[in-house]
């Protein structure tokens, strides 16, 4: 069979999944990582196809140079921002295969001004809202609105640019803080004011190779820092796949009402649709409601979703890049049962959080039947595994059904160990 070379681009607990699961191909020689974390690198991986190289995902020429010198066959893209700033483009005008989509179709995650005008245009099921670039106008409709409102930078702001508003002096300060105070920069410039809406979220992902879309098992994430959906928002505390009360049936009706949609809407425009689309889905009494696309994996979904994928990932992948995905989908096999995963997180985070903490346990946890520690933010230093990020490790285990993937994932987590570590207990319950 013939070897490839795959490099992956990103640092955290995604691109750790990604790269573990294409080390699993027959077809895949190496997979190196840019610029990778302390569970990517060849020392974690002894005799294994993973090492790092010390690229960081935004230096697109240095990636480009990279996977021409070293005769790289698949380049996969984990976080947003490199693909909202044309890496797909540039390795495609370099003649390198990648996947992911291109500036212009990552633009459903980079604009959201874009993606509701999308979706209204395309009939896609989502709030109703209106969008602003000028504070005054904005202010008045605000004034003439009743309502709860959802406050929505336009532009990419690292998660942080959704601001719920539970009074109209809230969404008014909301408001200030994006357009005036400019607190999420050029991000804030133009707003999207939209409708409150609630109930129970799913994240659906698909690949699509502009044409085709292949969903994979529905995954819930838990944002919210503490135990019972309390606290800050974080990037993902932990996450479960599939999620039980979202059956085939649903998945079908967001395939067929919001993905497929999307993935037509965005050929007929032009700007087919390569990669991975995520809808972020909220179950409303209504019917399913689109709150926001990603143009890329999620993380911590990536770290239960994955692990559930019996097929060949670099297959899959390389059929998206080649419009060929409609002659694999239907072979394409997941496990049954379920996957589940405990973010294990640094002392403060979300807030500041210290950094080269050393972490005990990680081989033991990692020995378990069906468990994976994914590494998000860990780094090497002296030959130890130490805390490099506010999201330090994704404990993953497997189970027949979800409650004992959750047990398994605690019982890993319960041999690893860092000074002020702290996790959600109550990952994966209330579904
Ligand atoms: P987004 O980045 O647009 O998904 O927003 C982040 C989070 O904000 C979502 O996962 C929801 O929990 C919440 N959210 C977004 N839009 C709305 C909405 N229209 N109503 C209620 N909550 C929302
Ligand atoms: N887990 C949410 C995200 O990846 O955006």
């Amino acid at each position: 069979m013939e070897q490839h070379k795959a490099l992956v681009v990103g640092s955290g607990g995604r691109e750790h999944a990604l790269a573990w699961a294409l080390a699993k191909s027959p077809q895949v020689s190496q997979v190196i990582v840019a610029p990778g974390n302390a569970g990517t690198r060849q020392e974690a991986d002894p005799g294994g196809k993973l090492s790092n190289i010390n690229i960081n995902a935004g230096d697109i020429p240095a990636l480009i140079q990279f996977a021409q010198s070293r005769q790289v066959a698949l380049t996969v893209v984990g976080p947003e921002a490199p693909l909202a700033d044309g890496i797909v483009d540039a390795f495609e005008t370099a003649g390198l295969r990648i996947f992911g989509p291109s500036r212009a179709a990552a633009r459903l995650e980079s604009s959201k001004v874009f993606a509701k005008s999308f979706m209204r245009r395309h009939r896609i099921p989502t709030a109703d809202y209106a969008a602003f670039n000028n504070y005054e106008e904005a202010a008045a409709w605000l004034r003439a609105h009743t309502g709860r409102i959802v406050v929505k930078v336009d532009g990419l702001a690292a998660g942080k640019g959704v601001i719920i508003c539970a009074t109209p002096e809230e969404a008014h300060a909301a408001l200030r803080r994006c357009m005036l105070e400019r607190e999420f920069g050029d991000a804030g410039a133009t707003v999207v004011l939209e409708d409150h809406l609630s109930g129970p979220e799913v994240s659906l992902l698909a690949f699509s190779d502009g044409k085709t879309v292949l969903t994979m098992p529905p995954a819930r994430d838990h944002k919210r820092i503490f135990d019972d959906d309390r606290g800050p928002n974080t990037g993902g505390m932990g996450a479960c796949a599939p999620v039980p009360s979202v059956g085939i049936d649903l998945v079908e009706k967001i395939r067929s009402e919001v993905l497929q949609p999307a993935v037509d809407g965005m050929a007929e425009l032009g700007t087919p649709y390569k990669g991975v689309l995520y809808a972020g889905i909220m179950l409303t009494t209504e019917g399913p409601r689109t709150l926001e696309f990603n143009c890329r994996f999620g993380d911590p979904e990536t770290e239960v979703i994955l692990p559930l994928l019996k097929s060949d990932l670099f297959d899959i992948l390389m059929a998206c890049t080649e419009g060929r995905l409609a002659e694999v989908a239907p072979h394409v096999a997941w496990h049954t049962g379920a996957c589940a995963t405990v973010v294990l997180a640094s002392p403060g985070y979300p807030g500041n959080y210290p950094k080269g903490l050393a972490i005990a346990g990680i081989e033991s946890a990692n020995a378990m039947q069906d468990v994976t520690v994914f590494h998000a933010g860990t780094a090497s230093a002296d030959g130890q595994v130490v805390t490099a990020g506010g999201r330090v490790l994704a404990v993953s285990a497997r189970g027949d059904d979800l409650s004992a993937a959750i047990s398994r994932a605690y019982w890993g987590v319960s041999r690893i160990a860092f000074p002020g570590m702290h996790y959600r207990r109550d990952i994966g319950h209330s579904h």
